[in-house]
């Protein structure tokens, strides 16, 4: 039985996953507290909590379950639990089924409807919404609030690339580009607000068109003209649609930061084609020493499957051997996952669990040295930090160099300041640096 026999007035909205749940979850956040309701200060307190879940591998997609579980309290009451996220629009019914304490369900591209529901869940009835609406949830949600120098900005979701491993086109729909100027209108509040750096997100952002009009090189040069903002980045890209004007604007725009987050998945071709990535290893080197060419300094960073239904031994080892070519600045590493419903959970030679575990952990032993070497390289540069929050020490910040490393130092300057640092020390996940001077701006 549902206990929702009072109006929650506050709210925790937990995402996992992808920077662009992140973004979903912020915007929740910011369409509960339209309702009036406030963030709970610790989580487990809230009277609504909702979990913006993952459904990319399966360990991400179970996780929900054991969450929804530890919900309960002490007294054996529950918080209302909105189930949002990629798992919602994969499970959908099937989520209330297996965990009844479940009030709402609702997808990626519905949480515009989050307040309805909650109305609906509040008189004991369960509510339900993953659809995918013609009519975008961007129009529907309130103002930005208050915001700190990064900031994520959704211009593009979905995916029609059909990689045979993926749910992402399943979860997240057809490729959809939001309008220009509901992107310009965004970014310049954001900046109102205090960004100085902005992220461009989108599941394949780099395909962001205006069909026979602008690219997303476009959009990146109006970014760039816009006051206030220091910084532009975006995740993440498709080698497909990496384009002569991209890659030139990491030659042109000075905004632009020197790092490109590039999935290969695997480095051999007979892999490649079975996971319908429509690029060769070939191709993908050649894009890499175009963008190496605009920008020589950019750092790389990449996504790669091993156990991919049928890889063998030799196969495998040449996605190492891609990994020695590109020189990897920091990458993601997965297991492969078969997904319910996607082709490659179908295909024949599903590899074991104790190859994947081997495969998973050279190849990170290698990821990791890169990264490790591109880290020292820039000990003794002088480079910018957007210092970004507080670190453990005090009188200590974190803040991000032009290649996405994190940057520890003593500074009396604030936090959204853009500093001058030089690089003392490297370590595999960060640096440590000293204050050259206060910037002028
Ligand atoms: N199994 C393992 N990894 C996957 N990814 C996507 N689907 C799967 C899967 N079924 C990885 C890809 C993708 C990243 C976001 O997650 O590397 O680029
Ligand atoms: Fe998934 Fe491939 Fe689309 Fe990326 S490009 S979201 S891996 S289907």
């Amino acid at each position: 039985m549902s206990m929702n026999d009072r109006t929650p007035k506050t709210f925790h909205v937990k995402s996992f996953g992808c920077q662009m749940n992140v973004y979903d979850g912020a915007r929740m956040a910011e369409l509960l507290e339209a309702e009036g309701m406030t963030a709970a200060e610790g989580g487990a307190e809230a009277d609504l909590v909702v979990l913006n879940t993952c459904h990319i591998r399966e360990k991400a997609a179970e996780k929900v379950y054991s969450d929804i579980g530890r919900l309960r309290r002490e007294d054996g009451s529950r918080p209302m639990i909105a189930v949002a996220g990629c798992v919602a629009q994969a499970e959908g019914a099937e989520i209330p089924r297996r965990a009844p304490s479940v009030d709402i369900v609702v997808g990626p591209q519905a949480y515009h409807r989050l307040p309805e529901m909650v109305a609906k869940a509040k008189k004991g009835e369960r509510a339900l919404d993953t659809d995918m609406p013609l009519e975008s949830k961007f129009g529907a949600l309130p103002a930005r609030r208050k915001q700190g120098p990064t900031a994520f900005l959704t211009v593009q979701e979905g995916c029609d690339k059909f990689c045979t491993y993926c749910v992402v086109p399943y979860t997240r729909g057809a490729e959809v580009s939001r309008p220009w100027n509901a992107i310009l209108d965004e970014a310049k509040t954001l900046i109102d607000r205090g960004a100085r750096e902005i992220t461009l997100l989108g599941q394949n952002v780099n395909a962001w068109n205006e069909g026979e009009g602008r690219g997303f090189h476009d959009l990146i040069a109006a970014l760039d003209r816009l006051p206030g903002l220091e910084r532009i980045r975006y995740t993440t890209s498709h080698p497909n649609d990496m384009t002569e004007g991209l890659i030139r604007a990491h030659a042109e725009v000075e905004k632009l930061m020197p790092f490109l987050h590039l999935p290969v998945q695997s480095g051999n071709d007979r892999v490649l084609k079975a996971m319908n990535r429509s690029h060769t290893t070939d191709s993908y080197l050649r894009i890499i020493e175009r963008v190496r060419a605009a920008r020589p300094d950019i750092a790389l960073s990449g996504d790669f499957i091993v156990g991919f239904p049928g890889e063998s031994d030799a196969e495998f080892e040449d996605t190492l051997r891609i990994v020695t070519a590109v020189n990897y600045a920091q990458a993601y590493s997965f297991k492969y996952s078969p997904r319910p419903g996607t082709p490659a959970a179908e295909m024949e030679g599903q590899v074991q669990a104790e190859v994947m575990d081997e495969r998973l952990q050279r190849l990170q032993a290698l990821l990791n040295q890169q990264q490790l070497a591109f880290n020292q390289a820039t000990v003794g540069r002088r480079t910018s930090v957007l210092l970004e929050r507080n670190g453990k020490k005090s009188g200590q910040l974190i803040g991000k160099s032009p290649w996405l490393q994190s940057v520890h130092l003593e500074t009396n300057a604030a936090i959204g300041d853009l500093i001058e640092v030089e690089i003392l020390s490297a370590g595999p996940n960060s640096l440590a640096g000293a204050q050259l001077m206060r910037n002028a701006a």
